[in-house]
């Protein structure tokens, strides 16, 4: 296997629970857009060497120009699944390991790149990030009827980079109809082990009004000064 790391982004996403208007991955947060901030994260790991975008297909040249020549821009889809496809897709052949980050990620700490890249690196064909759910989670039925309640310690939140051995996620995206939310959810359907390591508070997905607002505050507390850059 290539140990030479590409990071896909899908960032083609409309926001729609964020509202607001411009597409969520060119809203800017502190003056710079989170798409921006989730690419230079990604650019800053050492192990990464190819960063991939999947961008709203009317703004492709609008990404590309805000991103710069290291990164490689192509049109995203209609579903997520579709924008990673296509953003598979671009990337080199030399290629080895994968990693999957969102775009509405701005916050995730580099190290948590590293540490995803490193553990596929390691020999672990697929790596995702987990935390504790802190909420007690409910299985319901069609009417709202409460069926289960699984016991919250063995429950995980997951986030991004998702990382892959990238013949384990080609194969994967084979099978994309699949209703699954994450990517390791369809490597999961082939049967390949998936480990989890621990996740980073700050890697949340900004996704409502409310996020953006936590994002901003913590941006404020931790990088003063940082839209001025
Ligand atoms: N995404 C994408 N292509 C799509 C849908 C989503 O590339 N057709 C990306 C988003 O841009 C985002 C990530 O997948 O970086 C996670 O998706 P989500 O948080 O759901 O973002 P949106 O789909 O943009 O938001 P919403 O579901 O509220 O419309
Ligand atoms: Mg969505």
């Amino acid at each position: 296997m290539s140990t030479r790391v590409g990071a896909l982004v899908p960032a083609a996403g409309r926001g729609e629970r964020l509202g607001g208007g411009t597409p969520k991955a060119l809203r800017p947060l502190a003056g710079r857009p989170m798409l921006l901030r989730a690419v230079e994260t990604l650019l800053s790991s050492t192990l990464v060497s190819q960063v991939v975008v999947a961008a709203p297909p009317t703004l492709v040249e609008v990404v590309s120009q805000i991103l710069g020549p290291r990164v490689r821009v192509v049109p995203g889809g209609a579903e997520r699944v579709d924008s990673v496809r296509a953003a598979l897709e671009a990337l080199d052949d030399d290629i080895g390991v994968v990693l999957v980050h969102d775009a509405a990620r701005p916050l995730t700490p580099a190290k948590l790149v590293d540490a995803v890249a490193t553990t596929v690196l390691d020999g672990h064909p697929a790596v995702i990030p987990v935390l504790p759910v802190t909420d007690t989670v409910k299985e319901v039925d069609a009417d709202g009827r409460v069926v289960r309640t699984p016991p919250r310690d063995v429950l995980r939140a997951v986030q991004t980079p998702q990382g892959f051995r990238r013949d384990i996620l080609r194969t994967a995206y084979a099978n994309r109809d699949l209703p699954v939310t994450d990517d390791a959810g369809l490597v999961e359907a082939l049967g390949v082990p998936v480990t989890t390591i621990p996740g980073a508070e700050e890697a949340f997905k900004v996704t409502r009004p409310a996020d953006l607002v936590l994002a901003e505050a913590l941006l404020a507390q931790f990088a003063p000064g940082d839209g001025q850059r």
